[in-house]
Parts: C-alpha cells; structure tokens; sequence
C-alpha cells in the first residue's frame, strides 16, 4: 500500500493530487489544507471525474488533520502563498518559513519515513529549511524547481526549433529564481543531436532567457503562478520515488563539497529512486556555467541567510 500526502490544496497542491491520482502513481493519495472545506471538496471532485476517467486510487481530503496523513511514504509541500505580478519568490519567505516549518513537522511526526518534496518558494530556502529544522538524512529532502524549469526549457526549445517536445532533452541547474536557473543549453539534445545543429548561439541565448523568466511569463498572464506544469513536475518526483525508477531529474540537493559548494540546497542532476535522492551526478560544467552555478549559489545563500537572521533555524 503506497500513500502521498498533499499538503495544500490551492493550485499547485491540487494538480499534482490529480496527476498522482489519475496516473494511479500511489494506491492512496490525501491532500491536506488549513482552509476548512478546500482538500475534501477537491477530493470529492476528483472522486467524481473517476467515475469517468476510470482512476481507481484511493482519495482522501481533510483539513488540518494530520492524522490521516499517518504512514505517508512521500509529502509534497505546496502550502503556503504564491507570488503575484511583479513579486520574486524570494519575497515570499517570510510567510512561507512558518508554514512549512510547520506544516513539515506535523507530518513528519505521522509519518517518521517519509520522503519530503518541497514545492513552496523560494524553494531552495524552504527545502533548506526543511533539511535542517528536521534533521532528516539528506536523500530524504528533495527541492522540486529544476524538474520544472527543465520542463519549461524543453518547451521553449521545442518552440524554437519545431522539434518535437518528447525529442528533446534538456536540463535546468541552479536556484528555482528567474536570475539564479542556468538552463544548460551546452548539454541540450533534440534526439540525441546537440541543439546547435539547430539554433544559433543568439537563438539558444534566447530560448534560455525565456526559460529563466517562464515562471514570471506565466505569472503575468494568470495574475498568479502557474500551476498544471508545477503539479506535474512535482508528481514526475514522486513517480521516480515510488517507482524507484532511477531517473535523473534536476533537484535540490544538499551539497557538501560537491559541484564545489557546502550547505547549500541548490538544483543539480540526481538519481531519484525509492530512497529518495539515492545519487549525485556531477557533469562538466563549461566556465561559463561554472562561474554562473557559483553566482546562483551565492544568490541562494543570500536567501538562506534571512532564515537565521529571523530565528527561522
Ligand atoms: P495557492 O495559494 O493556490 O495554494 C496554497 C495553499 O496553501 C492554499 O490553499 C492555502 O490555504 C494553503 N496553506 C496555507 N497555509 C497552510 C498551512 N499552514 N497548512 C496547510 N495549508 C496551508 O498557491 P499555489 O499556486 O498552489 O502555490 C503554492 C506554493 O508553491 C507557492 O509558494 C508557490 O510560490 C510555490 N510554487 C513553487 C513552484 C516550484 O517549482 N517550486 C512552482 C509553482 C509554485
Ligand atoms: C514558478 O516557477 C513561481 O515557482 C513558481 O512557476
């Protein structure tokens, strides 16, 4: 019996609980809010659509309960507020510390061998703050940003080239920031073919541009942030989990010594399995995406930092 808990049921939350329920990714799946009402009338809803569409996983909705969470193999945490226009995630730290803070423990205590995904932003910074106000052994916190802006990177490349999206392959590492992604557009591949064969260097430099920015892109057109590519992403980590499917998807890690970088969770290419985040992949960097991945990190240092300034750890 495989079990996921949600917790959050707004956008982001209630899509990944969908994708996790209609992909039949875990024999049960419960999403989890503070707001009275929201997690069981969208489990209600979702209960309904399978009648049609035929899911058979076991949903659960409830409010504040963490009770029924109890025994989660994975907890996704989406709870917390989202940026609007013209907002950086980072701005929302202050807010979001609390509510995962909290948010973590009480599942953790109903569910002591749970594997974390952190979705809340600024993401790197709670996945942080999760990792060290927890104590959990590193494989068990995950950072989900790279999964996505991966997604977004190899839509824009299928944009610009014509290419199928399921032909290619890219990878976004770094910080979940507009400033601090580094699309890796020196490794990106449209069927195993580099994508220079296919764009100039002006044309790559701008479908990474329009990668960095995809979040605010979206963000200005919704009037919030998006959401179906997010709750997807995030049920793509939680599928390599309890698949222990062994796939290599850019995340948060907790890095000591690797990729030159000490206490720091930040986006880089890992093996995800069902332990969890079972091995780091270092790849040649170029110097240019050296020099870019040291500028990230010390971004998201910067934002760690307000954690301890705050008496947040
Ligand atoms: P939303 O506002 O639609 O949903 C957030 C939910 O959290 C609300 O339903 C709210 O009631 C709930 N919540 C607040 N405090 C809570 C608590 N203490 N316990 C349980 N639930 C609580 O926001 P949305 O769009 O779903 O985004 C959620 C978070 O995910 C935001 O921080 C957003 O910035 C982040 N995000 C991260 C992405 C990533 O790639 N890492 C991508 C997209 C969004
Ligand atoms: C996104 O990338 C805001 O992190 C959110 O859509």
């Amino acid at each position: 019996m495989s079990k996921v808990t949600v917790i959050g049921a707004g956008m982001v939350g209630a899509t990944c609980a969908n994708v996790l329920a209609a992909r039949e990714v875990a024999d049960e799946v419960v999403l989890i809010d503070i707001k009275e009402g929201l997690s069981e009338g969208k489990m209600l809803d979702m209960y309904q659509a399978s009648a049609t569409t035929d899911f058979k996983t076991k949903l659960t909705g409830c409010t504040n309960d963490y009770a029924q969470t109890a025994n989660s193999d994975v907890v996704v945490v989406t709870s917390g507020i989202p940026r609007k226009p013209g907002m950086t995630r980072e701005e929302l730290i202050g807010t979001n510390a609390n509510i995962v803070k909290s948010v973590v423990s009480q599942a953790l205590a109903h569910s002591p061998n749970a594997i974390f995904v952190i979705v809340s932003n600024p993401m790197d910074t709670m996945a942080y703050l999760t990792l060290k106000s927890t104590g959990l052994p590193k494989n068990r916190v995950i950072g989900m940003g790279g999964a996505l802006d991966s997604s977004r990177f190899r839509c824009y490349l299928a944009k610009a080239t014509g290419a199928n999206i399921h032909d290619v392959d890219g990878m976004v590492i770094g910080g979940h920031g507009d400033t601090t992604m580094i699309p890796l557009t020196s490794k990106a591949t449209i069927k195993g073919v580099p994508v220079s064969q296919f764009l100039s260097q002006e044309e790559l430099a701008k479908v990474a541009a329009d990668t960095m920015v995809g979040g605010a892109t979206l963000t200005g057109l919704l009037g919030t942030s998006a959401w179906y590519a997010p709750g997807a992403a995030a049920a793509s980590v939680v599928e390599a989990i309890l698949g222990d499917q062994k796939r290599i998807i850019p995340c948060g890690y907790y890095l000591e010594g690797e990729y030159g970088q000490e206490d720091i969770m930040i986006g880089v290419p890992v093996v995800i399995g069902r332990e969890g985040i079972e091995k780091i992949i270092e790849i040649e960097l170029t110097d240019e995406e050296k020099a870019a991945f040291e500028a990230s990190a010390a971004a998201v240092r910067k934002v760690n930092q307000i954690l301890y300034d705050t008496n947040a750890i």
